[in-house]
């Protein structure tokens, strides 16, 4: 094979990527064209020419199905308009001007050839030419082209759905320049927010690899260990570190009949003697699920369904259905309690089965070094980014001890990997001074490297010390001098302890801190505050509690706002309800585009409490320079628990400011972005002066009243709705009074709170929470 240096590569000055053309628009292209509009990149989305009078009706069907996608795909629909459908008899002359042309046509090598032939007509020179296929070697897919073409050529394999999947894993071909490379590892991390594994042109890549050899694996040891699909699925889940759909959800999810397929494909690709071929032989159920229609989410139901109302599983030895518990084995709880040791500490089935899933699936990861990698960190990647895993399979291994898995996998029948072996008890991560630091294949370790500006917190805070730290949240120091405030409580609940730490790092501020970040990398930056701590309250009547816990939060993210230093929130995932408020209370939002941003508390029969009713009061006045119109814009906001799931749709709700927050695509970006917005205020900085409001009395409040009973008349909405509504209504007009000018910012947040207790001490909001507690999800009364 020739090796072309980067002499031999001619990307005629094109340095960047302006234009690309998607072809084929499928599940994965499309979505690949809505993440390229979602940057703001033009896109050409380019698919088979239909019969008829209507060339491009497939492409634009599928420009539709992103219009309607929920999940939405789309961070608005006005950047559909980034997009336009074409086919690729009439208009692959046109891919003439773009920078990349992703192909993502259905796997069938012939028919990929064929088209590369096709594109490298009409493609500029300089061009980037890649394949989003999941099992065709690149070698097999560049046979035969010419050179120029071999060393513009990529494999960039996204992840469904791909906005959301933060995985891009990148492989460069024997002949693919570097500087191909480069642009499109810069390009996609910084304008479509992926976090990018070099992959090697290995089988599968790594995410896949993995992460359909456990979903095999987790099958086939419920069945051994006479575990139920719901058991399974509770151990297999969050105990481990992996998401709560665990192996039967995700399987619904997907879909049993893509899995079918994506195993047998696995399967033809593999080298014989992969432990990957002792779980991939059809399973006779899900055959039979298939046939009769339980395809998954899709279809009726797969390995769960829902008939009348009642949630049932699949019995995996008699093919029965049964009704599921709803509740979690005693053992994922304390799991996820306590770490993963605990699950394959004892004798019971369950802890047979964490123990032969942890066993195979980690050894299975170990085992693939040195062919897929030559150190754990991009197959723990690929897991994370690819699978949203929170740990990845050496991380797990690291947890358990090596010594100690090592005599798990003796004990378990399981051959030793060589990377474990050779290590002697030697972690595969280690901090060495204040470095994260991987040990390679070689023994060696060395410091696990990101490109600039990428800063995972969970990596960077173990190399940190805690200025300050408690249970719930921690406040670290970074080099530059800026306080991370990071909540860590279990979903990131905020209670009592988050307010303290935020309170020390106001009180810090100016001392020993130039700036603050509010960021944490859950995969939610809060969903608010720990409901079970007002159900405590309420259950106790201990209204005054309810008071002073109100009356904490408040305080301290009052001392957050007005603080002298310069204060950013860089959030990601769901920032709701409290977590909302403390954004809200920063100088400027840095929010990931992925964002859920609202004041949600009306659902659980209450009023945001800290600050978010009065703030969203002053926003639509700023935005509107009308208090009556402001009021009436916050009550909606607030009264119908809206929310924006991108910046875009939350600067409609004034949850997000367009001329002074910034969004990046880039979670990983967020921190570093949120400390060079740091650096541009400090330069000047002055912390806001209170703002003062008015209050327009009686005529709005009862219009807002009228409102609220229309609804409830015409059935949308329910009693309690209506007296949740009125609470609201109150806090923004002032009630039934006379207009009032001057009214403080205190004046508010103790309308606030008034109005929170008030509605704490109802029947129906104790009923709202305790149904969202105990049930997952909102009660109408
Ligand atoms: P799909 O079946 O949803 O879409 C394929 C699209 O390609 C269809 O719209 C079809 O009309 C079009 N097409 C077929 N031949 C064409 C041609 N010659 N020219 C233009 N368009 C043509 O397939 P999907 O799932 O989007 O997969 C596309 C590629 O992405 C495949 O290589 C697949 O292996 C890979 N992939 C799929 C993932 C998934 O989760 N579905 C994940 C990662 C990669």
């Amino acid at each position: 094979m020739i090796h072309s240096g980067p002499d031999a590569i001619n990307l005629r000055g094109n340095h960047m990527i302006s234009k690309v053309a998607v072809i084929g628009s499928g599940t994965m292209g499309s979505g690949i064209a809505a993440q390229l509009a979602n940057a703001g990149i033009e896109v050409l989305l380019l698919d088979i020419k239909a019969s008829g009078v209507h060339a491009n009706a497939i492409a634009e069907r599928a420009v539709e199905r992103l219009r309607k996608s929920n999940p939405p795909l789309i961070v608005h629909r006005d950047v559909l308009e980034n997009i336009a459908a074409g086919n690729i008899e009439d208009d692959l002359p046109a891919i003439a001007d773009c920078d990349w042309i992703v192909e993502a046509i259905v796997e069938r090598l012939e028919l990929k050839k064929e088209l590369y032939h096709d594109i490298d007509k009409y493609r500029k020179r300089g061009a980037i030419v890649s394949s989003n296929t999941s099992t065709i070697p690149m070698s097999l897919l560049v046979e035969g082209m010419p050179a120029d073409f071999r060393n513009h050529f990529a494999i960039t394999h996204f992840f469904n759905p791909v906005r959301y999947m933060r995985l891009l894993e990148l492989v460069q071909g024997d002949e693919t320049a570097e500087q191909v490379m480069d642009l499109l590892r810069r390009f996609n991390d910084e304008k479509m927010g992926k976090g990018i594994v070099d992959c090697r042109d290995t089988p599968g890549f790594l995410a896949n690899r993995v992460g359909v050899f456990a979903l095999q694996v987790g099958i086939d040891e419920a069945i051994r260990c006479g575990l139920g699909v719901e058991d399974a699925d509770a151990l297999m889940g969050r105990p481990m570190g992996i998401p709560k759909t665990g192996v039967f959800g995700l399987y619904d999810l997907i879909g049993l009949d893509l899995m079918v397929d994506v195993v047998k494909s696995l399967k033809s690709i593999l080298p014989e003697g992969d432990a990957f071929h002792r779980v991939s032989e059809p399973n006779s159920l899900i055959n039979r699920l298939i046939e009769e229609g339980y395809t998954g989410l899709k279809g009726r139901g797969g390995f769960y369904r829902t008939r009348d109302g009642q949630r049932e599983a699949v019995d995996l030895s008699t093919g029965e259905w049964c009704a599921t518990r709803g509740t979690a084995p005693a053992l994922a709880e304390a799991g996820e309690e306590n770490g993963v040791n605990v699950l394959i500490d004892g004798d019971t089935p369950q802890h047979r089965f964490c123990r032969r899933v942890l066993a195979r699936v980690l050894a299975y990861a170990a085992g693939l070094l040195p062919e897929v990698a030559d150190n754990p960190a991009p197959v723990d990647d690929a897991m994370k980014l690819g699978y949203n895993w929170i740990h990845g399979p050496f991380e797990l291994i690291d947890a358990i001890g090596t010594s100690g898995f090592i005599s798990m996998l003796d004990e378990e029948g399981i051959p030793r990997p060589t990377y474990l072996t050779e290590a002697d008890g030697l972690t595969c991560y280690r901090v060495e001074q204040n470095r994260l630091e991987t040990r390679h294949v070689d023994g060696h370790y060395r410091p696990l490297t990101r490109a600039p500006g990428i800063i995972r917190f969970n990596e960077a805070r173990c190399t940190l010390q805690a200025l300050s730290e408690n249970q719930s949240a921690s406040l670290f120091r970074l080099e530059n001098d800026i306080g991370v405030v990071e909540f860590h409580t279990k979903a990131n609940a905020l209670d009592e302890g988050c307010m303290e730490i935020v309170a020390d790092a106001a009180a810090r501020a100016g001392r020993e801190l130039r700036g603050i970040v509010v960021h944490n990398d859950g995969p939610h930056f809060s969903a608010g505050v720990n409901l079970n701590r007002f159900r405590e309250m309420i259950e106790r009547s201990d209204w005054d509690g309810i008071d002073d816990f109100l009356k904490d939060f408040q305080h301290s993210v009052r001392a957050l706002k007005y603080c002298p230093v310069p204060v950013v929130a860089a959030p990601s995932g769901l920032t709701i309800g409290g977590g909302y408020e403390v954004t809200a209370h920063c100088d400027v939002l840095v929010a990931h585009t992925n964002i859920v941003l609202g004041l949600v508390e009306c659902m659980v029969g209450v009023i945001p409490g800290g600050g978010g009713v009065k703030d969203t009061l002053h926003r639509w006045h700023q935005i509107l320079d009308d208090w009556e119109h402001a009021a009436h814009r916050t009550f909606m906001n607030i009264g119908c628990g809206k929310t924006g799931t991108s910046p875009q749709q939350a600067a409609e709700l004034a949850y997000f400011r367009l001329a002074l927050d910034r969004q990046v695509m880039n979670r990983d970006r967020l921190l570093s972005s949120a400390c060079e917005v740091i650096d541009e205020l400090s330069e000047s900085y002055m912390p806001p002066t209170p703002p003062v409001f008015h209050w327009c009395g009686a005529t709005p409040f009862n219009e807002m009243r009228r409102h609220l009973e229309k609804n409830h008349d015409a059935g949308q909405l329910m009693a309690h709705d209506v007296t949740v509504g009125t609470e609201l209504a109150h806090i923004v007009t002032g009630g039934e009074t006379e207009a009032r000018d001057g009214v403080s910012e205190d004046e508010l947040y103790a309308a606030e709170r008034q109005s929170f207790v008030t509605l704490a001490r109802t029947d129906a909001t104790r009923a709202r929470i305790v149904h969202m507690l105990d049930r997952g999800g909102p009660l109408r009364n």
